[in-house]
């Protein structure tokens, strides 16, 4: 069996959560390959909304594994925080949940270090989660890490202490900084011990051997292809491969072993946090789809940028992911605009870009629009793509053959059941 890959195309927040949860009857295990407690990933069904962070989106279902990788990072209190949210729903996540023991853990002064240095950038500042996501990696590439593994060995006091006095030595750099340590330490050990009653695993040897035994596996990225380390709007990106390539390394799967890749991007597009986003629309128009789609994030609650679809910048996520199917999600939040705008290209003064060029962060980027006509009806309650309106249907084909791949899934709200299948493509056949 390959692994297949869902990731997001945008600035992250797609609806990953909700769409993994739809897929995770098809497979045996959901993976997470990178990121850590910044993500936010959505879920809603039965009337209720569970937001998960560290935990991958399969964990509602019964008699599918959950895996947390190498390529992620963890605060175990974060982390304790999600499973103590799930008691009440009874599930039995000891059985349902594996952590590979070469994950990094977040340590209370990662934070510090995230909230010194975003302080210090003043107005450039990345606008980081604060959840110590980039010092965490730092140290992982630094070689400083503490892995999951770490947690086992009878010094891992020790190595914890060490690695502490190497971040207070940082932190004396930010002189107006002021933190206090103590009081975050004792909940972060207490959070240690718990994460010991969970089963960690050579998580590269437990993928491997259940590809090989015929199970199906799909691999959920988290924030989007804007936010890579590599092909992100840098700096303004987090610290991993958020990528399809990421679930190779943050998994161990060889190259050849991946299958699908489902990219998912909303009808429109968002951002939260500092950096270019050329199609942002500091006007009512952007402030209507703000309201209309609750953009606000769900791990800082901050108001989310927004801004219409840009196919140069979904045509480079494609691109780098090999993306061979999509999900647009959020089609609802357009029932009520009479028209919706679509970047064709850009203009950086008079030279026209159909692609995500470096300059996008020094220069100005005019996104170049097409109109096309709004639906302008409730396609909340549809059940079937056949029953969607035909302006919607075209806005579904005029992408697909600009994007040139088949979006096979249409999102029309947060729930479960208010996902369309559009298996049946015309356009690219
Ligand atoms: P993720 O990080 O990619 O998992 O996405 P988030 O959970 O951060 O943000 C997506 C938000 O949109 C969540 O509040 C979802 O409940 C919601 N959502 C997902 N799909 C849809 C949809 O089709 N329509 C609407 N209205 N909301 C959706
Ligand atoms: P999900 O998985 C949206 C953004 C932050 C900031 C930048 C760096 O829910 O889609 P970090 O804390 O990673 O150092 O922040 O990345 N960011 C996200 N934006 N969705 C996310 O995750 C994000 N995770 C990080 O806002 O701009
Ligand atoms: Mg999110």
């Amino acid at each position: 069996m390959k692994v297949d890959v869902l990731l997001g195309l945008q600035w992250g927040d797609e609806g990953k959560g909700k769409i993994v949860d739809v897929l995770t009857p098809k497979y045996d295990i959901i993976a997470r390959f990178q990121g850590g407690p910044n993500a936010g990933h959505t879920l809603e069904f039965n009337g209720i909304k569970h937001v998960l962070h560290t935990i991958p989106s399969g964990i509602f279902r019964d008699g599918v594994m959950n895996l947390i990788g190498n390529g992620v990072v963890i605060d175990p209190v974060i982390f304790q925080g999600e499973l103590d949210k799930l008691e009440p729903f009874n599930i039995d996540y000891k059985s349902r949940l594996l952590i590979s023991k070469k994950a990094h853990l977040i340590l209370p002064t990662h934070r510090l270090l995230d909230a010194a240095s975003e302080a210090a950038k003043g107005k450039d500042k990345i606008g980081s989660t604060l959840k110590g996501i980039g010092p965490t990696y730092m140290d992982k590439t630094g070689r400083n890490g503490l892995r999951v593994g770490d947690i086992y060995s009878p010094n891992f006091k020790e190595k914890y202490k060490a690695l502490v006095e190497k971040h207070k030595q940082m932190l004396k750099r930010y002189k107006d900084f002021n933190y206090d340590l103590s009081e975050l330490e004792g909940p972060w050990m207490a959070a240690i011990e718990l994460l010991k009653e969970l089963e960690a695993v050579d998580s590269e040897q437990y993928i491997n051997d259940a590809i090989k035994a015929g199970k199906k596996v799909l691999a959920e990225g988290a924030q989007g292809t804007m936010l890579d380390i590599d092909f992100g709007t840098y700096p303004f990106v987090t610290s991993s491969n958020t990528v399809t390539a990421g679930t190779c390394t943050g998994l161990g799967v060889a190259p050849t072993k991946i299958g699908n890749v489902i990219g998912i991007f909303k009808a429109y597009c968002t951002r939260v946090g500092s950096g270019p986003f050329p199609t942002e629309l500091e006007d009512e128009v952007g402030e209507k789809i703000r309201k209309e789609g609750s953009e606000f994030g769900a791990t800082t609650g901050r108001p989310r940028r927004c801004g219409w679809v840009d196919l140069p910048q979904l045509k480079y996520a494609i691109m780098i992911n090999g993306a061979s199917e999509l999900s647009m999600m959020k089609a609802d939040v357009l029932d009520n605009f009479d028209t919706i705008r679509v970047c064709t290209h850009y203009l950086i003064g008079e030279e026209r870009y159909d692609y995500f060029p470096y300059d996008v962060n020094d220069v100005e980027v005019v996104p170049v629009y097409e109109d096309i006509k709004g639906w302008n009806c409730d396609t909340t309650k549809l059940t079937s793509i056949n029953e969607a309106p035909a302006e919607l249907k075209a806005y579904v084909e005029y992408l697909e053959r600009n994007l040139e791949v088949p979006i096979t899934v249409v999102s029309v709200g947060p729930d479960r059941t208010q996902t369309l299948e559009n298996k049946e493509n015309k356009v690219l056949a």
